[in-house]
């Protein structure tokens, strides 16, 4: 099924939409794509996300015969979004990212998480986006060089993805990597730090994971093109949006 083209993402292409039966079928595909992803080639990036869709794939990583799949000297971790809280806090995106797969089994240097201890959001965003033009070797996303090998996404129930929620200026962000939120569009309602599209899109391939009946509803309106913060975003490689049958709409279940 095509999406409707955002003009708003010049970038864009078509998306492909593969539906799995299930949730564990969907982790299983998702480890699938990440390990051809960062399998070959040399140093390789990946750009996590948070909330629950992404977790039984964290803990597939961690587990064989994945784990020894993923050259874990050579790849990076860095997280699109994450709530402004300490990584102890249950809420905190790396912190659940941490325990369900990064500390059992990549090396801490590799790791890159954005620093919610700073004095506040905007301070944070200004620090990674910092660390990822470092990482990056520019200043300047050249599409023809992309960040990252892939960048994980999710779906809210609202609409928003990473912490581009509806209705938000950071929606129109076109030079910024990264964004203070002051204020989330759902909860939990803390503060967030997030990358913009444009720092999302650069990117070999973004993946889509949805999954669970209640995402449905939501789903049905982003597939039928309708103007939320998840068909903004774009990718300058790949966009495949990985969903369950619970969650597909009838006419792509
Ligand atoms: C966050 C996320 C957010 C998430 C969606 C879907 O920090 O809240 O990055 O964008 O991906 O809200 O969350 P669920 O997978 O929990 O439904």
């Amino acid at each position: 099924m095509a999406l409707k083209t955002d003009t708003n993402a010049p970038a864009n292409r078509p998306a492909n939409v593969i539906a799995v039966a299930d949730a564990a079928a969907l982790a299983t595909a998702a480890a699938r794509r990440l390990i051809a992803r960062v399998a070959t080639g040399g140093r390789s990036a990946v750009c996590l996300t948070g909330g629950s869709s992404p977790q039984d794939l964290y803990r597939l990583l961690a587990t064989e015969p994945w784990r020894s799949q993923v050259p874990w000297d050579r790849v990076h971790w860095f997280m699109g979004d994450d709530r402004f809280v300490p990584e102890s806090d249950p809420r905190s995106n790396m912190g659940a990212a941490r325990a369900a797969f990064l500390e059992a089994v990549a090396p801490s240097q590799n790791i890159h998480p954005i620093a919610t201890n700073a004095a506040d959001p905007e301070t944070a965003a200004q620090l990674y986006e910092n660390e990822l033009k470092k990482f990056y070797g520019a200043d300047r996303l050249d599409p023809a060089r992309p960040l990252f090998d892939l960048v994980l996404m999710g779906l809210g129930g609202d609409g928003h993805t990473a912490s581009l929620f509806p209705n938000s200026p950071a929606l129109a962000e076109k030079t910024r990597w990264v964004v203070g939120i002051a204020k989330a569009g759902m909860e939990p309602y803390v503060p967030r730090v997030t990358l913009t599209f444009p720092a999302h899109a650069s990117t070999r391939e973004m993946l889509f994971l949805v999954d669970g009946a209640e995402k449905r509803p939501i789903l049905a309106r982003v597939l039928g093109g309708e103007d939320l913060p998840a068909n903004r975003a774009y990718s300058n490689g790949e966009l495949v949006w990985l969903i369950d049958r619970a969650a597909a709409p009838e006419t792509t279940a």
